[in-house]
């Protein structure tokens, strides 16, 4: 795997992966990788020839009382992982290469960066569709991949594409989970055993809201009330949303014939920590 740091050299080394009929994908993190993470660079894997992972602790994405100094930097155990699982390149900038002194140019999707994180963490999806759409313009792939866990971010993204007319696949993966339900995420680092063990009331409560759809139950609000019920099961636990929403608006729905997303933010301990569940339509 060869590692670069710069933007012009991302560009030469993707002009030699990227002969003409090779499909290229890309799969953006920032780091202190996972099993989540890895799901996506095996995916990737299996449908492109060649890999590129991006590992960038992005600071436009963080709040002025974020995490951004303290989030988990793990480089060298990262890039033993992608080595493993054959990665082509992996493009990790510094800050400085990125956003030159006096960069003034962002992407902001209007409506939904302001809707589920978006509306707890201002600026957010804004720095989020920011650093995405360098990436794509840097690497130019043809795929690329992106978590579920993640379900706003890949709406933005979507939005994104599609409005600017960037000519790149999303391709979305599966919720990787812990055996006990925790979804994974470089976040739970920060969970002393008993915040983990709170924790587990975020997946719980989705579970029993997919039950209580799966049992015929179609209006929104027994639904909320089912999941907030569980939530409430643990105090230590303070939740930021529990909501029905569309999955490419993120409106909240009144009902969930059409299908629907089902999405959960809460802190626990000194982490906020996300989850989600598709539900599918009747
Ligand atoms: P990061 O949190 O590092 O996540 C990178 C990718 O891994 C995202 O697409 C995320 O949805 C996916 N991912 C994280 N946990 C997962 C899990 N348990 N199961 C499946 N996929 C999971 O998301 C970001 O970074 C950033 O916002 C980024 C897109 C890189 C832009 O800076």
């Amino acid at each position: 795997m060869r590692i670069v740091r710069t933007i012009a050299e991302t560009r030469r080394a993707v002009a030699d992966l990227k002969e003409p009929s090779r499909t290229l994908g890309l799969v953006p993190t920032m780091g202190a990788l996972h099993e989540g993470h890895l799901s996506l660079v095996r995916a990737a894997r299996s449908r492109c020839d060649a890999v590129v992972v991006s590992l960038f602790v992005n600071p436009t994405q963080f709040g002025p009382n974020e995490d951004l100094s303290k989030y988990p930097r793990t480089f060298e155990a990262d890039c033993a992982l992608l080595e493993a699982e054959k990665v082509d390149l992996l493009f990790a900038p510094e800050a400085a290469e990125v956003y030159p002194p006096g960069a003034q140019t962002f992407v902001e999707v209007e409506d939904l960066s302001r809707r589920l994180d978006g509306a707890s963490r201002p600026g957010h999806f804004r720095g989020v569709a920011t650093v995405v759409a360098k990436l794509f313009h840097i690497v130019a792939p043809n795929l690329a991949f992106f978590g579920q866990k993640d379900a706003a971010q890949v709406a933005v993204l979507r939005r994104m594409v599609r409005d600017l007319n960037f000519d790149v696949e999303l391709v979305v993966c599966p919720i990787v989970r812990e055996p006990d339900g925790l979804a994974l995420s470089s976040r739970n680092r920060y969970l002393s055993a008993e915040d983990r063990r709170h924790a587990l009331v975020l997946s719980r409560a989705l579970r029993r809201v997919e039950e209580q759809a799966a049992a015929g139950v179609v209006d929104a609000e027994p639904l909320l009330a089912a999941g907030h019920a569980v939530v409430a099961e643990e105090p230590a636990v303070r939740l930021d949303y529990f909501r029905v929403v569309d999955t490419d608006t993120l409106e909240d729905l009144p009902r969930i014939d059409q299908g629907a997303l089902i999405a959960v933010a809460a802190w626990v301990g000194p982490a906020r920590l996300i989850d989600n569940a598709l539900l599918p339509p009747r």
